[in-house]
């Protein structure tokens, strides 16, 4: 298998156009007092209309434009779908559904394109903020067609780091209704996360955690936020953001150092690979 392409036809200037229309979408229904709000795994799992909505627009946009390619999204995929070589669209529709209820405008629609399992193309799209963040591999890194860099940070006690961390798993503890397996699994979560959140407090600058991980990577690329790690990102909430740290000059790998597979549930990105590497042996998780 050579080098990936995206091939001639799917375009940086497509995904773009896809991720405006989607979130104008989500722009007319942040302001909508009365959205209806539904639960998924636990109380905490927040999922409205518009999250189908939008997904439902950009895979109908993108199946007309493209019928072979495959999908990976947040409100359509199964537990059991991953990510192949084939072309496939990691899609959130909505990052930051809980912001988004709760009228916090870091919220995000995040489209990313990948081949042989390389992400090609990403797209994050603020449209509160009205930010547009787009990377294509090889290509550099752009806030709204400016060309970002990540703030180049090598000094943990220099660096404000985002703690990313799903409040709905860790939910699932106490939960009469779930299961003694995914509990104890989720006990072992909360045990990393304060481990991890309690390292970054006494040996980091300080602290941040906005709701939105595609946001919180695009943070890092714009040299806002120095260093991003969580325990709990799915390949749709990683796809985008992951290629625009790493166009805009960051590194992102998993806690164990290695190259990040954007299955496994960790991801540390920082704006530079000696800040990543300090966190290594330091941040823990379940397994390692
Ligand atoms: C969530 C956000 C949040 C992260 C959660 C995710 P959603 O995505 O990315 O920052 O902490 O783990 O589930 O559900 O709002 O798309
Ligand atoms: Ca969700
Ligand atoms: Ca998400
Ligand atoms: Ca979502």
């Amino acid at each position: 298998v050579g080098e990936a392409k995206p091939g001639p036809e799917v375009t940086v200037e497509f995904v773009q156009a896809i991720a405006r229309e989607a979130g104008e979408i989500l722009r007319t229904s942040f302001y909508d007092r009365n959205k209806k709000v539904d639960t998924k795994d636990s109380p905490a799992d927040l999922v409205t209309e518009y999250d189908r909505a939008i997904e439902d627009h950009l895979k109908k946009r993108i199946h007309n434009a493209f019928p072979t390619h495959q999908f990976l999204c947040e409100e359509s995929s199964t537990s059991n779908d991953c990510l192949t070589d084939a072309p496939t669209w990691v899609i959130d529709p909505i990052d930051g559904t809980t912001n988004f209820v709760h009228s916090i405008p870091h919220t995000c629609v995040s489209i990313g394109f990948a081949v042989n399992k390389q992400v090609l193309i990403g797209v994050v799209y603020a449209p509160i903020l009205e930010e547009l963040f787009t990377a294509e591999k090889g290509k550099g890194a752009y806030l709204n067609g400016e060309r970002i860099h990540t703030s180049g940070r090598r000094d943990p006690s220099r660096a404000v780091v985002c703690c990313g961390f799903s409040v709905s798993s860790l939910r699932k503890i106490g939960m009469p209704d779930v299961d003694p397996v995914a509990q104890a699994a989720a006990r072992e979560i909360e045990k990393s996360v304060m481990n991890n959140v309690t390292y970054c407090v006494h040996n980091c600058r300080d602290i941040r955690h906005y709701g939105s991980t595609a946001l919180e990577l695009c943070y890092v690329a714009a040299g806002r936020l120095d260093a991003y790690q969580s325990l709990s990102p799915k390949e749709w909430d990683l796809a985008a953001g992951v290629l625009i740290v790493e166009e805009a000059g960051g590194c992102v790998i998993d806690f164990d150092g290695k190259p990040l597979e954007l299955h496994v549930r960790r991801a540390l990105a920082a704006s530079t690979e000696e800040l990543a590497r300090s966190f290594v042996g330091k941040l823990t998780a379940p397994g390692l």
